[in-house]
């Protein structure tokens, strides 16, 4: 059934896990993130990114009515994010479109800027029924040439500028650059647990951590122990599914029967989406 973000990851939390976000591209991956969690016999979070809805032509509808569609059907909890939002039109369309959370980036923004962004984004949000996840990503307040991305390896969130952000974004949740990387296809990251504890005890909101596809699952797990309470990936579904193609077709190099390949290509993003699932739910349990 469907499901509200806000209440899956207060969920997780109380049995000291982590839920696991995925983001979707095609309808293949919708199902593959929910045949996943129905293996695994847990709630999940679909993602949507911005960049997700520019590659379907503009649209958020096609692929949010089929996510909203699965979701009904499906056998465990499934809650419906718009992640990576910087445009105030899509966040109008997400709650017309069954979405319960949205995570707001305006990280690029210089500080005072971010944050009367996200400020803005949260009161629309919350008067419309959004759960509201942001990112605090102007690291160490330079405004070099090229700002430092959030999630460049070296970025990191400050605990205090942090606290401040929560308090007057009103915030629903936070995403922290901790030394995960976006975008990552080898699990090569190591997360700063040391500020993860710092940004845990000074925080009193949910913490995210984003580019999760190239942490290790010890590192995921030990996240989750150290506070982080939503776990994104988008990636490593797409490693998943493209290594899964490339062999079959190469074993099958006449094969044109479309179904076939993206076949093959769902069931190792369902395995992906099964292990990442189980190693961040119950984690925090000793
Ligand atoms: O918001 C989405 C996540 O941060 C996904 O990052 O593709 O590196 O796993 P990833
Ligand atoms: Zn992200």
């Amino acid at each position: 059934p469907l499901a509200q973000t806000g209440d899956l990851v207060t969920e997780a939390a109380q049995v000291s896990g982590a839920v696991a976000a995925f983001n979707v591209v095609t309808l293949e991956h919708i199902e593959a993130v929910i045949a996943g969690a129905e293996a695994a016999r847990a709630p999940v979070i679909l993602q949507i990114s911005e960049n997700a809805v520019k590659f379907r032509y503009g649209r958020l509808i096609p692929l949010a009515r089929a996510a909203t569609t699965a979701a009904h059907l499906a056998q465990v909890p499934v809650a419906l994010h718009l992640d990576h939002v910087s445009g105030d039109e899509l966040l109008r369309q997400a709650a017309d479109a069954g979405f319960s959370s949205v995570m707001y980036d305006a990280s690029r923004l210089p500080y005072a800027q971010n944050l009367a962004a996200t400020r803005a984004a949260v009161a629309w949000g919350h008067a419309n029924g959004l759960w509201v996840e942001a990112e605090l990503g102007q690291v160490g307040g330079k405004h070099e040439e090229a700002p430092l991305d959030a999630h460049a390896p070296g970025a990191r969130t400050r605990p205090l500028e942090a606290l401040g952000f929560v308090r007057d974004s009103g915030v629903d949740a936070l995403a922290v650059a901790i030394g995960s990387s976006h975008a990552m296809t080898t699990r090569a990251a190591a997360l700063d647990h040391a500020l993860l504890a710092r940004l845990a005890a000074t925080l009193d909101v949910p913490l995210v951590l984003h580019g999760s596809s190239g942490v290790p699952d010890a590192e995921l797990a030990a996240a989750v122990r150290g506070g982080i309470a939503k776990v994104n990936v988008g990636t490593a579904l797409n490693v998943a599914m493209t290594a899964a193609i490339r062999t079959y077709l190469t074993a099958n190099p006449h094969a044109v029967d479309s179904r076939r390949y993206l076949s093959v290509g769902r069931e190792a993003m369902a395995r992906t989406v099964t292990e990442l699932i189980l190693t961040v739910r119950g984690a925090g349990v000793p």
